[in-house]
């Protein structure tokens, strides 16, 4: 595990993602993957639209525009929209499938009121969030308190299955477009995130 190069405390918590964190005098609101048990409310997929791909790393694009296509268009803000779901795809093609393009990746999806995608892919898992979240921390705080030597070591986080063509960076980008959470199943084979924006009823809580 990394080390958080300064002195901090959770002090509370807010929504069900987002820890509230005390540095020196500062407060940080910092959100973290959560994983809960496949039978959690929000892997329930009634009434969303549901897909499935073979994992064909090509037609990733492909894939990501199909489902944003019927997107609200106020949701699809500088292509954001796409580019985040492209990134779920894609790790479940490349971390999960092992871009083996007869395992197949299934995503659901809906756009009422929110984004929620879901995407279950056939491989392993992902079995390091604890330390993933732990590193994002100590990113996120360093990044505040711009230590620049520190950041250094926090620009890519490197999981035990990496290679070199990963750029682990991208769930940085993630965790915080997806005010809503990103959530893991047990397994880590299934991953819910969500998306409010400010015509949401919930945008004022989740933002
Ligand atoms: N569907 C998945 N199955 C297994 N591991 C995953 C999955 N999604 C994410 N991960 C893990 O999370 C790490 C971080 O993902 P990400 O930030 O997208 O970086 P990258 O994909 O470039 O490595 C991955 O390296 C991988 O270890
Ligand atoms: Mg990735």
């Amino acid at each position: 595990m990394v080390e958080v190069p300064y002195k901090y405390s959770i002090v509370g918590k807010k929504n069900n993602n987002t820890l509230i964190v005390k540095v020196d005098e500062d407060v940080l609101e910092i959100r973290q993957l959560i994983v809960l048990s496949d039978d959690h409310e929000v892997f329930k997929v009634d009434k969303m639209n549901y897909i499935e791909f073979r994992s064909d790393i090509n037609r990733l694009r492909e894939y990501a525009m199909f489902i944003v296509k019927d997107a609200p268009e106020h949701y699809k803000e500088a292509n954001l929209l796409e580019q985040q779901i492209c990134e779920l795809i894609k790790n479940a093609i490349r971390h999960g499938n092992k871009n083996d393009i007869n395992k197949k990746v299934k995503v659901w999806y809906s756009f009422e009121n929110r984004v929620k995608v879901i995407v279950v892919d056939e491989g392993e898992g992902f079995k390091e969030v604890d330390d993933w979240n732990n590193f994002n921390l100590a990113r996120t705080i360093s990044i505040f308190k711009q230590d620049f030597e520190n950041i250094m070591n926090f620009i890519s986080w490197r999981g035990r299955n990496v290679n070199e063509m990963d750029g682990g960076n991208a769930l940085f980008a993630a965790i915080e477009y997806w005010n809503g959470g990103i959530y893991f199943n047990e397994k880590g084979n299934k991953v819910c995130a969500i998306k409010y924006f400010p015509d949401s009823p919930e945008y004022e809580k989740y933002k």
